[in-house]
């Protein structure tokens, strides 16, 4: 029997916190999530009972026990994102470490050298492709909008021939709602190309990965589950990773090294352990495994359900108000976590509403967004430069929603 979302609840110290003498409603967990409380006491366990060299280095009792851990750490990660194996699993410090990873390591070929990018990517994996494209080493191009989302039709125009890799976030961090990348990864697919997806809005409230929908890579960032900082992990299908070519190299990602013809010739290991340089950060990947065990005794099922109807609340208290925008259609936004809102009013300033909001209410603050959300391609594609985001997690509830819209309509009140 999984457990309620109220008994999940009391698992994060933080909710509820007060600084500088205002209690926080927190609305911003797709910037990060609250952390866990078992998250924190196991990244201390590991570091005080545990904190030894890698197995990969050292051979002695406790190296193995740190190596055995570091492993079933990968296994835990590897059966949350849906791989076939943990040999599958690259631990980074999140989507940006994953998609610079990606972007430096993969098989471009003069003949294939495109790649195609969703309007609504987040700048961390915009900006890794951008730097090769600004270096002529590949072409990119990215896709139309279809309001606020991704204009599927216009993105398989786009794949051809000469595609590499397609890249489409599962869930975008600004507009809300959820893609399909299923459909996505047969487009690509069918161009004889791959499909990287960024789960980094989807794995706390959906559970899971783009992996099972048809993704030949997809990466995800354990803060915003309430794991430590600096924690995450890269998926890549086998058959890609066999072709990948390590970036990031150092200590442990070397079988062997020769000198022959007057030059080095370096043999890199294969699988994960070709990406993974230098000691790891064991203890993060430890107490991100303790988290995805936390989440999954609620079941992300029961998280997807509270989330959908926070979004819902919140549409409904926002319906009618007058002198601001909510970007997207009520269907989407219920497949996502969070709301953005568009200013309409004159005089309505978007860095004073966030000082309102930190400042301007009885006893309490609301912890919000603003601004461009690091999703600058789809600022530019929708013409919104400037939005004020809310974002659920399993811990917010429907009276977070309405106090945010209360807050809305008083400084609508004001100005
Ligand atoms: C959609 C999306 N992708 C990537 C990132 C980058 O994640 P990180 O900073 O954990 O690497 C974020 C963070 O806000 C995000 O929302």
């Amino acid at each position: 029997m999984k457990e309620s979302i109220a008994a999940l609840k009391k698992e994060f110290p933080m909710l509820g916190a007060s600084f500088t003498g205002r209690r926080m409603v927190y609305l911003d967990s797709a910037c990060t999530v609250l952390k866990l409380k078992c998250a924190a006491d196991e990244q201390r366990r590991h570091m005080l009972e545990l904190g030894g060299c890698g197995g990969k280095r050292s051979s002695h009792a406790l190296a193995a026990a740190m190596e055995e851990n570091f492993y079933a750490a990968r296994s835990r990660v590897a059966s949350f994102m849906g791989a076939e194996s943990p040999e599958e699993i690259i631990f980074t410090s999140g989507v940006t470490d994953a998609a610079n990873l990606l972007a430096n390591s993969f098989p471009f070929t003069p003949d294939r050298n495109e790649v195609v990018l969703s309007p609504v990517e987040h700048n961390a994996v915009f900006l890794p492709f951008e730097r090769l494209a600004a270096a002529g080493r590949i072409k990119l191009r990215v896709a139309p909008m279809d309001g606020f989302k991704t204009d599927m039709a216009g993105l398989g125009k786009l794949i051809g021939r000469r595609t590499a890799l397609v890249c489409l976030t599962h869930a975008s961090n600004i507009f809300g709602g959820s893609e399909d990348i299923a459909a996505a990864a047969d487009l690509a697919h069918k161009a004889g190309a791959c499909l990287f997806s960024d789960d980094a809005q989807y794995a706390a409230t959906h559970g899971g990965s783009a992996a099972p929908h048809g993704a030949d890579a997809c990466a995800f960032s354990g803060h915003k589950l309430g794991a430590p900082y600096c924690t995450g992990a890269l998926y890549v299908r086998r058959g890609l990773m066999a072709k990948l070519r390590p970036w990031r190299v150092g200590g442990g990602t070397m079988e062997d090294v020769s000198f022959s013809g007057g030059r080095y010739k370096v043999k890199y290991l294969g699988n994960y352990q070709g990406f993974e340089a230098g000691v790891q950060n064991a203890s993060g990947a430890a107490a991100l495994a303790v988290t995805l065990d936390r989440l999954e005794k609620c079941g992300f099922a029961a998280i997807r359900a509270h989330v959908s109807g926070l979004v819902d609340a919140a549409l409904t208290g926002l319906a009618g108000v007058k002198g601001v925008k909510v970007l997207g259609r009520r269907e989407d936004l219920l497949e996502g976590s969070l709301i953005s809102i568009a200013p309409e009013k004159k005089n309505f300033s978007v860095p004073d509403f966030n000082l309102f909001l930190n400042q301007g209410l009885k006893g309490r603050f609301i912890a919000v967004r603003t601004g461009r959300h690091c999703a600058d391609l789809a600022c530019l594609a929708s013409g919104y430069r400037e939005t004020i985001r809310i974002s659920f997690f399993a811990y917010n509830t429907a009276e977070d929603a309405a106090f945010f819209v209360e807050a809305l309509k008083k400084y609508l009140s004001l100005i």
